[in-house]
C-alpha cells in the first residue's frame, strides 16, 4: 500500500467521558466489531474503582493494565483505528489532556440519565480550544433518561457545541423502540425479549411511508415523523468540513451494552473523521505526508518492573515512515538514537514492529532519557507544541525522610516528573523542592513509587499556594521587573525547565500583582511563546 494511502486509512482518537458513562464498554464494542477481541468482558476496566479514591495499591494495579489498554488498534472495513485511552479519573486529567495532543479527533460520550458532567465539561473545553473535531455518543437508551431534545440543548449550552443529530431515539428506557439513522436514512429496531437483538436496520428514504406505522405503531411513528421534522428545521445541516474544523459536533444515540447504535457509530465515524493531521512544531507546520519522520513523546510508561529500569515511550508519529533500527535525532538531547524493538499496538498485544505510518503509536524501550513533549526527526530541528503543563492544584514541600538516600530521591523525583506524575518546583530563596499535582492521589503514588522503584522515602509538608503562574517578563533588566522579583521573592520558583514561576497564594493576589506590575506577564500554562 502506497505511504499516501496508509495516511488516509488511518484513524487516531480518544474516548473522552465522566466516569461510569460508558467509555470502557463503548471501547470494548468497538474493538468486537474490529475483530480485535472475540467475547464482550475482554478489555479490562482500567479506572479506578469506586471508593478506592485513596488506595495507592489500586492505581498501581490500574497502572499495570493501562500498558496494555494504553493504544488499541485494529482494522475495519480496510482502515486502521488508534483508540488512544484516557483516564477518566479526574485526578489523572493531565494524562489526559496529553494524550489528546496525540488524537486527531475524539468520541464523547454522555450517558442518557446524567447528561453533561464536570469532567466532560473539562475535557471537551480543552477539546473545543484546540479545534479537534469530537462526535458525539448518547449512551444508555436502553435505560430512563432525559428528554432527548432537552439533552442536544444541554450539550450545546453546557458544552459550548454547535451540534447536529446524525440519529435519533425512538423512545426510551422501557418504550425504547430503536433509532432512526439520519445519516443513513435507515431504521434500526431495538428488539427481543430481551432487548438485546440488532436490527440489521430497514432503509426508509421516506418516514412518510405507511410501513413506519406498521413496523413502530401509529403513535411512536408519528412523533419520530415531528422528531425528524423540527430536527431538520432546527439544526444545521452534517457538513464534514465544519466537524473537521471543530465547528459542528455530530450526535448519535445508542446503547452500547447492547451492542446498539455502535455499529452505525464506526460506520460513520471511519467515514467522516480525520486521517492524520498537520502539526505545529514551534519552527513550522509539520504535515502528515511529509516524507521525513517526525514525532513526539506524549506519555512515558515507566518502571512496572522494578528490577529493571524499563520506560515505554510513547510516541505519535506526525509524519514520514518510522522504521526499525533507523537512526532518528532526539532533538531535545541533540543525539542521534536506533531503536531496535519499537512496540506496536494492536488490540490488547504489544508486537515489535518495523514499519509505523502517520498517526501510529510506537512505543519505544528508554532508560529515561526520554520526557513528555520531546521530539524524534531525521535530523531537523523541530519542537511539537502543545503539551503545556497547567498549574496544579495541590502543592507541598517534599522532604527527604532518609538522609543516606538523597541521589535515589533526587533520581526518583526527576523521573517522576518526566513521566508527568506531577511537577516539580524549586524556591530560589532556599532550593526547597515542591511538588505540585492535580490531584491529591498523586501524592500516595509518589511516595510509594519513590520507596519501591528508587529506594528513597519523603514526607510532604502543607503549603498555600493556589496556583503556579508561569512568568513572562518584557525585558528582564526593566526596574518593574526587578522590583517584582525584590517583593515577590519568597513566592518565586523555577519549574523542571527552568522558567521562573510565581507561586501565588490567592486569586486576590495575582489581580494585585498584575496590575501593581503591568509589564510582568503571568500566564497559566507553561507554554506561553507564541
Ligand atoms: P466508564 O469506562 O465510562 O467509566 O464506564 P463503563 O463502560 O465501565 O460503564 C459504567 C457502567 O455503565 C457499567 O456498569 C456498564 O455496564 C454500564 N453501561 C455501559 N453502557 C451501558 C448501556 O448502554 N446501558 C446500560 N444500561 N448500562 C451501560 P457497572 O454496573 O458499573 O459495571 P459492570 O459491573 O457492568 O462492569
Amino acid at each position: 500500500m502506497s505511504f499516501l494511502k496508509e495516511i488516509e486509512r488511518r484513524r487516531t482518537f480518544g474516548i473522552i467521558s465522566h466516569p461510569d458513562a460508558g467509555k470502557t464498554t463503548l471501547t470494548e464494542k468497538l474493538l468486537l466489531f474490529g475483530g480485535a477481541i472475540q467475547e464482550a468482558g475482554a478489555v479490562k476496566n482500567n479506572k479506578i474503582k469506586k471508593g478506592a479514591t485513596s488506595d495507592f495499591m489500586e492505581i498501581e494495579r490500574q497502572r499495570g493494565i493501562s500498558v496494555a489498554t494504553s493504544v488499541l488498534a485494529f482494522i475495519y472495513k480496510n482502515k486502521k483505528i488508534n483508540i488512544l485511552d484516557t483516564p477518566g479519573h479526574k485526578d489523572f486529567a493531565e494524562d489526559t489532556f496529553r494524550t489528546l495532543t496525540a488524537v486527531d479527533s475524539v468520541i464523547v460520550v454522555i450517558d442518557v440519565a446524567k447528561g453533561v458532567e464536570p469532567q466532560t465539561e473539562k475535557l471537551v473545553e480543552v477539546c473545543r480550544m484546540r479545534k479537534i473535531p469530537m462526535l458525539v455518543f448518547i449512551n444508555k437508551l436502553d435505560r430512563e433518561g432525559k428528554d432527548a431534545f432537552d439533552l442536544l440543548d444541554e450539550v450545546e449550552q453546557k458544552l459550548g457545541l454547535r451540534v447536529t443529530p446524525m440519529s435519533f431515539p425512538i423512545g426510551m428506557g422501557y418504550d425504547f423502540k430503536g433509532i432512526y439513522n439520519i445519516w443513513e436514512k435507515k431504521l434500526n429496531l431495538f428488539s427481543g425479549d430481551n432487548k438485546q437483538n440488532i436490527s440489521k436496520g430497514v432503509v426508509f428514504d421516506d418516514l412518510a411511508n405507511p410501513k413506519l406505522d406498521k413496523i413502530i405503531g401509529e403513535k411512536a411513528a408519528g412523533t419520530l415523523r415531528e422528531d425528524i421534522e423540527l430536527i431538520t428545521e432546527v439544526y444545521p445541516e452534517f457538513d464534514r468540513t465544519e466537524y473537521l474544523n471543530g465547528a459542528l459536533q455530530p450526535v448519535f444515540f445508542g446503547s452500547a451494552l447492547n451492542n446498539f447504535g455502535v455499529k452505525e457509530l464506526l460506520d460513520a465515524f471511519i467515514e467522516i473523521a480525520p486521517s492524520p493531521q498537520p502539526k505545529k512544531a514551534e519552527e513550522r507546520l509539520v504535515d502528515s505526508k511529509e516524507k521525513e519522520l517526525t514525532g513526539f513523546v506524549f506519555k512515558i510508561h515507566a518502571n512496572m518492573d522494578p528490577k529493571h529500569r524499563d520506560r515505554l515511550a510513547f510516541v505519535k508519529i506526525v509524519s514520514g515512515v518510522f522504521r526499525r533500527n533507523s537512526p532518528y535525532l532526539h532533538v531535545r538531547n541533540g543525539k542521534k538514537v536506533k531503536f531496535s524493538s519499537p512496540n506496536a499496538f494492536f488490540a490488547e498485544k504489544k508486537e515489535i514492529v518495523e514499519e509505523s505510518f502517520p498517526g501510529d503509536i510506537v512505543g519505544l524501550h528508554d532508560t529515561g532519557n526520554f520526557k513528555i513533549g520531546d521530539t524524534l526527526t531525521e535530523g531537523e530541528i523541530l519542537n511539537f507544541k502543545g503539551i503545556p503543563s497547567f498549574s496544579p492544584e495541590h502543592f507541598r514541600y517534599v522532604n527527604n525522610a532518609d538522609p543516606m538516600k538523597s541521589k535515589q530521591l533526587a533520581k526518583g523525583l526527576d523521573q517522576l516528573m518526566d513521566e508527568g506524575v506531577a511537577q516539580l518546583f524549586t524556591l530560589d530563596m532556599n532550593g526547597r523542592k515542591v511538588v505540585g499535582t492535580v490531584g491529591a492521589l498523586q501524592y500516595e503514588v509518589i511516595q510509594y513509587r519513590l520507596e519501591h522503584e528508587y529506594g528513597a522515602k519523603c514526607t510532604y509538608e502543607n503549603l498555600s499556594v493556589h496556583k503556579a503562574c508561569w512568568v513572562e517578563p518584557k525585558d528582564i533588566k526593566n526596574d518593574e521587573f526587578k522590583e517584582f522579583k525584590r517583593v515577590k521573592q519568597r513566592y518565586l520558583a523555577k519549574d523542571k525547565e527552568g522558567q521562573l514561576v510565581f507561586l501565588a497564594d490567592s486569586e486576590f493576589t495575582i489581580q494585585m500583582t498584575q496590575s501593581k506590575y503591568p509589564s510582568v506577564k503571568l500566564h497559566f500554562t507553561s507554554e506561553f511563546k507564541g
